[in-house]
């Protein structure tokens, strides 16, 4: 089996790379990534002595550069992760979003086509294209889209392009729309990694308005096998939500993640509020549960303390990342080929 994995120098898209490597050690992966800022190949040092895997350098929106790697290692599936992810950014500006996110997932499904329909898509999105709830209810996949920023607008389009492209051409496509993940090697510029890091350095830790927005929050190893089991075992056209049923005030993480690092209250400093800031995810994923077989494998109270461990036990890592010196990597391990 030889699956391409998009934005796999990514926060999930890594993680993604290194459980399928260990899960279905007869897999060949092939990880196709840009290298934006997001982009960090030392997540993925331990995996490049491994001759199942192997890094292409390219943007999912270059035709020509996705053809040729589609022709040179024939995927049977595509998981297709790549995307500008974070929110203020896509309030700052939108047009990167627009191309990875809307552009760049039509050339990939141009891509899978063209090989003749034999090749799986799996369609990583968000819950946040459900837009936002109240403080009751919950998003199924029968919730209405509606998207609040341009992050999930762009999503919720790639969403529809996916769809369009069952309908159509019938297209062997499966979507997934997941809540909040964090873990190990997430961008410290997302709430727990940049909480863990201002925290360690005695910054103030910004939170966005009252503080009481709620997320639903899964950890992203519980993401990763959800995602390989809707790879595997997702109907043809369908969409399934993935959640682990745990939400929390936006407030009540920044304290825990203070009271594990011995921290004081007194850095918490709440600032203006994000425009349009969705107030609520929630998640019902008992489609994925009943027709799948999934559940999540980490409780929070388990698996918090083992990423804000991580962080204590990478702040090398933590330090390129702040400082840009990640960014050398490719150039010094691969000479920029
Ligand atoms: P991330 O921002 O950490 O990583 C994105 C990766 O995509 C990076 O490696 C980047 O270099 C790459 N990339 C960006 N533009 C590209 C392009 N044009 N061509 C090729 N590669 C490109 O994102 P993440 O948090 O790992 O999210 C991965 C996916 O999961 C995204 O599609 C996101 O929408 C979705 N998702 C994320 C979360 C979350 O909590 N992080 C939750 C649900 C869904
Ligand atoms: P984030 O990690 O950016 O994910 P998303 O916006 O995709 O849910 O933010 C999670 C929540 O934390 C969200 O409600 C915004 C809030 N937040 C802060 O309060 N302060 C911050 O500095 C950041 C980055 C986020």
């Amino acid at each position: 089996m030889n699956v391409i994995v998009t934005g796999g120098a990514g926060f999930i898209g890594s993680n993604l790379v290194h459980y399928l490597l260990r899960e279905r050690p007869d897999w060949n992966v092939l990880n196709l990534d840009a290298l934006t800022y997001a982009g960090n190949l030392e997540n993925l040092a331990d995996a490049e002595q491994n001759p199942r895997y192997r890094f292409v350098h390219a943007d999912i929106a270059d035709r020509e550069a996705v053809d040729a790697a589609f022709d040179k290692f024939h995927p049977d599936a595509v998981m297709h992760l790549a995307a500008e992810s974070h929110v203020d950014r896509s309030i700052l500006d939108a047009g990167a979003f627009i191309h990875t996110n809307v552009l760049g997932t039509q050339v990939l499904l141009d891509a899978v086509r063209a090989m003749g329909g034999a090749i799986r898509f799996l369609h990583v999105s968000t819950d946040e294209v459900y837009g936002s709830l109240g403080p009751e209810g919950y998003f199924t996949e029968e919730t209405p889209l509606a998207p609040n920023s341009p992050y999930s607008a762009s999503k919720a389009a790639s969403d529809m392009l996916v769809r369009a492209s069952f309908q159509t051409h019938k297209m062997d496509v499966v979507t997934t729309r997941c809540s909040n993940n964090y873990g190990p090697f997430q961008f410290p510029e997302k709430l727990i990694p940049l909480m863990v890091a201002n925290a360690l350095e005695d910054k103030p830790l910004p939170v966005y308005g009252d503080g009481m927005n709620i997320r639903d929050w899964l950890y992203v190893e519980d993401h990763c096998a959800a995602l390989l089991t809707a790879l595997e075992k997702g109907k043809t056209g369908e969409v399934y939500n993935i959640g682990g049923h745990n939400e929390w005030p936006n407030i009540e993480i920044v304290k825990l993640i203070l009271k594990h690092l011995d921290k004081s209250d007194t850095l918490i400093q709440f600032v203006t509020d994000r425009p349009g800031h969705d107030r609520r995810y929630a998640i019902d994923a008992s489609k994925i549960e009943h027709e799948l077989g999934w559940t999540p494998s980490h409780t929070f109270e388990q698996a918090l303390p083992l990423t804000i461990q991580w962080y204590l036990d990478h702040r090398e890592w933590s330090d390129r990342v702040r400082s840009g010196e990640y960014q050398k990597y490719y150039e010094q391990q691969y000479g920029g080929r």
